[in-house]
């Protein structure tokens, strides 16, 4: 049982899937113009059609199977969905004079999708057409000043309509309203992380049985999770912990610490020489980035001839990564992403992927009902090359154990004044440009190093975080304290874009 969303290509068809689930309500995507056995497949409870940046009267606007009108499923259309239903019943769509775009204020409004909302309803307009004639039968159940169709229903009460979008958080009673519709459209909202937990459980055991799976873990949140589902799943696993040598101060003890006790099958396979030899003397980013992937695949591909068989590779593949390699919008195919630097096909594995239907957040919720420490679950993102790509320059042992000092001091730093989880991501990055300084009657000639804090919500853009002064004058002292070899330490101000968040 789902509530399914089709999507007509709006940016924010994943939000709209995020906020049903939020609301308890297991939702998924699939694309705009599916067929409606694909429809059927969810065993679909009620039918949401995102926006999209088509014109509903375009020859080649795309149209969701006709089934979606016969009404034995409830449906819910946004913006461009909106305007497809009035046009599908028989209405009219037009080109208005001027897009209505940004906040927008409802001037009257009423009926199911409205139940309980009082006082000022905020909403967020983004279209170009508009609603000039309802379909027989259907009526205008919110206006704003500038657009007497604001929302719509049919007679039957199985059909609606919002010109808004109710999914983002510049419509702050939008939540109640998609509540509303479901209410309306009768959804069960029982979806719980318990209850997934529970699913997943059951589908992981029936899925290997008394077959082996093998993965790897890198000390993310993601895989943790995933090692520690299958241990609660009591199927037979060896989780691979790989130590390339480019970990973060404590890293494997913590992995060790916070996954041995619940019961996962851990392999710590230290690799680090070989790693580091590999990386000698290379200062290319990319060159590094593949010389760490290919070295991980070699060590990974070792460790599971010597240990297999294995049918199954397990991985931590997420919602948004399937969709992404379905390739958005009118993809009729999706493909599962190898999230993993393309672990080889031919070791034969079948994949199983139990978060393939999850977004990041839920698979928080699980790792914390699973029982994994805050330390990893609440975690920085953290490159799979490691400080490998964020030491410039060729890397060795001593400057890798200086970076790891000096980024675990200011990471503890953060955390002692409560700013940790106020930056989407912190770290440190040693330049290979030596400066002079002095200590006491002493001249030093030491590293830069980098401080870097960004806030972000996704990682695709952000901004330098505007750390406290006096936070970060505390941490600029205590590093070359405690590390001598770094001289001087400056903070990052660049946003991205135009910078990366890594400097490599
Ligand atoms: P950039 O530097 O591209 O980083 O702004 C965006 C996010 O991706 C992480 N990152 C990587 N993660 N392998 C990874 O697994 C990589 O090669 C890699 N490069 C960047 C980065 O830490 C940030 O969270």
């Amino acid at each position: 049982m789902a509530v399914v969303v089709l999507d007509f290509g709006s940016q924010y068809t994943r939000l709209i899937a995020r906020r049903l689930r939020e609301l308890r309500a297991y939702s998924v995507i699939l694309p705009g113009t599916a067929p409606w056995a694909a429809i059927e497949r969810e065993e679909p409870e009620a039918i949401v059609l995102s926006g999209g940046p088509s014109s509903v009267f375009a020859e080649d606007a795309p149209r969701p199977d006709p089934g979606v009108l016969e009404g034995r499923v409830p449906v819910l259309g946004i913006c461009y969905g909106m305007q497809y239903l009035a046009q599908a019943f028989g209405g009219t769509v037009e080109r208005r004079g001027r897009a209505e775009y940004g906040r927008a204020v409802l001037t009257r409004y009423e009926g199911p999708l409205f139940a309980g909302l009082t006082g000022e309803v905020q909403v967020w307009m983004s279209h170009a057409d508009a609603v000039t004639r309802l379909p027989e039968g259907w009526r205008a159940v919110a206006e704003t000043e500038e657009n007497p169709v604001a929302a719509i229903q049919d007679g039957s009460g199985r059909f609606f309509g919002v010109q808004f979008h109710p999914e983002v958080s510049h419509t702050p009673k939008g939540m109640a309203i998609l509540a509303n519709f479901l209410e309306a459209a009768g959804v069960r909202r029982d979806w719980t992380p318990g209850q997934a937990l529970k699913d997943l459980i059951e589908e992981v055991r029936r899925r290997v049985g008394s077959d082996r799976v093998l993965l790897a873990v890198s000390g993310g949140v993601d895989s943790s999770t995933l090692a520690l589902l299958l241990a609660r799943a009591g199927v037979d696993h060896l989780a691979v912990f790989v130590d390339h040598g480019l970990l973060r101060l404590g890293e494997r003890e913590e992995v060790e610490r916070s996954l041995r006790p619940l019961g996962v099958n851990l392999r710590v396979v230290d690799a680090s020489e070989r790693f580091l030899a590999a990386l000698a003397g290379v200062a290319d980013p990319e060159e590094k980035r593949r010389i760490v992937g290919a070295t991980f695949i070699e060590v990974f591909k070792e460790v599971a001839r010597a240990e297999g068989p294995f049918r199954f590779l397990a991985q931590g593949t997420l919602y948004p990564d399937v969709i992404e390699s379905a390739g958005g919008f009118g993809a009729a195919k999706i493909k599962s992403h190898h999230n993993v630097g393309g672990l080889p096909a031919e070791l034969g594995f079948e994949l199983l992927e139990p978060f393939r239907t999850l977004f990041k957040d839920e698979v928080r919720e699980l790792a914390l009902l699973l029982g994994l420490p805050d330390t990893i679950r609440l975690r920085h993102p953290f490159p799979g090359p490691g400080l490998a790509i964020r030491i410039l320059g060729p890397v060795d042992r001593e400057k890798l154990g200086v970076l790891r000092r000096a980024d675990d001091l200011f990471v503890a730093l953060l955390k002692e004044h409560g700013l940790y989880h106020e930056v989407w991501q912190a770290l440190a990055v040693l330049l290979p440009v030596r400066s002079v300084g002095v200590t006491g009657d002493e001249r030093r000639y030491g590293y830069t190093l980098v401080l870097r804090a960004v806030t972000s919500v996704d990682g695709m853009t952000a901004d330098w975080a505007r750390l406290p002064h006096d936070f970060l004058d505390e941490v600029a002292r205590a590093i070359p304290r405690k590390v001598p070899e770094i001289g001087r330490v400056v903070y990052d101000l660049t946003s991205k874009p135009p910078g990366t968040i890594e400097w490599e």
